[in-house]
C-alpha cells in the first residue's frame, strides 16, 4: 500500500514553467493542469476538492463555489496577476483564505505597453501599416493618415497607482500635462507623477487622452459609460489597459461611431477573447490588443515565480511574500 502523502495538496490551473512545478512539488502534492487551455468549470470544481492551495490565472473564476469545493483545508489562493477581480476576495477573507498576487514586477512592462497603445492609437499605426500592405498608400499628401500629438498633450490618468505613476513618468518625457483622478488625492504619487488632482468629470473634460489604470471593482464597473464619454473632448482618445468592464463597451462603440470621441486603444475588452466578428474590430478608430500588458518573457517569468512563492508560503502557513492587502 502506498503511504498517504503528508504534503499539502495544491491545484495549478494552467501550464507554468516546469522548474516552478518542480519547486512546488518539493513541498506539495500537485494536481497539475498541464495545458495552455482554461480548465473547464466542472473540471476546476472537481480538481479543487480538498486542496490546500490554488495557483490560478485571470480566466479562472475563483468564487464561493470553488472555495466551497476546496473546503476547509484551503489556505491560499495565489493568482499569477496583479488584478484580483476574478477572485471573490471577500469570500476568501470570510473563510480565512489568504490571497496572493503579483504587484510591482509587471508595472514597468504594463506602462510600456500603455505608451505603445497610446502612440499606436494617436498616430493610427495599425491603419497605416494596413495601408502599406493593401496598396492604399498613394502619393504623399498633407492630411492623409494624420493623427494627434502625444507630445505636449494633456493626459488624464484614472487610478494613479503603481502602473498609473509609471505611465506618468514616461509621459513627462513627452512634455505632457498630467491630471489624475481617484477615490481621493494621493500626494506622494502625485508628486512622483507630477500630476494634478481633478474630479473625474473635470479630468474627462480637460484631457486629450484619458488612460484607465484602476482595478475592476463594483465601483469602477462601467465607470466610463455613455455619460462619461459625453464629457470627453470630441478629439480625445480613450486608452484602457486596466480591465474591459471598466468601460461600457456598447457605449464606447456608439461614441466611436458617432464621433463623441476620436479613437480608443484597448488592451482589455469584454469578453476576452473578443469574437472576431465583434463590431469594434470593424472600426478604424479602435485599436484592440489581446491583453498583452504584462507580456514580456522576463515579466511573465517573474509573475509565475512570485505566484509559486505565494502558493508555497500559504500552504506552509507562512506569510505570503505578496499578499493582497485587504
Ligand atoms: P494599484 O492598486 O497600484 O493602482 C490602482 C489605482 O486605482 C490606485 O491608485 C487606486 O487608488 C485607484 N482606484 C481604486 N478605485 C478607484 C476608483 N473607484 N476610481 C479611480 N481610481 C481608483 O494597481 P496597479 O497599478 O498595479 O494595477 C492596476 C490594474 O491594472 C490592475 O488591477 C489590473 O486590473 C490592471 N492590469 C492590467 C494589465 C494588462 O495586462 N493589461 C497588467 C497589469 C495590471 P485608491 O485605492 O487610493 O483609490
Ligand atoms: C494582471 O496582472 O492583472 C494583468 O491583467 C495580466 O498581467
Amino acid at each position: 500500500m502506498t503511504p498517504m502523502s503528508d504534503k499539502p495538496t495544491v491545484l495549478i490551473t494552467r501550464r507554468i514553467p516546469a522548474s516552478l512545478v518542480e519547486r512546488i512539488a518539493a513541498d506539495c502534492s500537485v494536481r497539475y493542469w498541464d495545458s495552455n487551455d482554461t480548465l473547464g468549470r466542472a473540471e476546476l470544481l472537481a480538481r479543487a476538492v480538498g486542496v490546500d492551495g490554488i495557483y490560478c490565472l485571470i480566466p479562472d473564476r475563483i468564487d464561493a463555489e470553488v472555495l466551497d469545493a476546496a473546503g476547509p483545508s484551503l489556505r491560499v489562493v495565489s493568482t499569477m496577476s496583479v488584478g484580483v477581480d476574478h477572485i471573490d476576495v471577500a469570500a476568501c477573507k470570510a473563510r480565512g483564505v489568504a490571497v496572493g498576487h503579483t504587484p510591482d514586477v509587471l508595472t514597468e512592462t504594463t506602462a510600456d505597453l500603455t505608451l505603445a497603445l497610446m502612440l499606436a492609437t494617436a498616430r493610427r499605426l495599425p491603419e497605416a501599416m494596413a495601408a502599406v500592405k493593401d496598396g492604399s498608400w498613394g502619393t504623399w499628401h498633407p492630411f492623409w493618415m494624420t493623427g494627434i500629438d502625444l507630445y505636449g498633450s494633456t493626459v488624464g490618468i484614472v487610478g494613479l497607482g503603481r502602473i498609473g505613476v509609471a505611465v506618468a513618468r514616461r509621459l513627462q518625457g513627452f512634455g505632457c500635462k498630467i491630471l489624475y483622478t481617484g477615490r481621493r488625492p494621493n500626494e506622494a504619487h502625485a508628486a512622483e507623477a507630477q500630476a494634478s488632482y481633478r474630479m473625474l468629470d473635470d479630468l474627462l473634460a480637460e484631457s486629450d487622452i484619458v488612460t484607465l489604470h484602476c482595478p475592476l471593482t463594483a465601483e469602477t464597473r462601467h465607470l466610463i459609460d455613455a455619460a462619461a464619454l459625453g464629457k470627453m473632448k470630441r478629439t480625445a482618445l480613450l486608452i484602457n489597459t486596466s480591465r474591459g468592464p471598466v468601460v461600457d463597451q456598447e457605449a464606447l462603440y456608439a461614441a466611436l461611431v458617432d464621433g463623441t470621441i476620436a479613437a480608443a486603444g484597448l488592451d482589455v475588452t469584454t469578453p476576452e477573447p473578443l469574437p472576431t466578428d465583434h463590431p469594434l474590430l470593424a472600426l478604424s478608430n479602435c485599436v484592440v490588443l489581446p491583453h498583452i500588458g504584462s507580456a514580456t518573457v522576463a515579466t511573465r517569468q517573474r509573475m509565475a515565480t512570485i505566484a509559486a512563492d505565494n502558493l508555497i508560503a500559504g500552504v506552509l502557513g507562512r506569510p505570503l511574500p505578496f499578499a493582497l492587502a485587504t
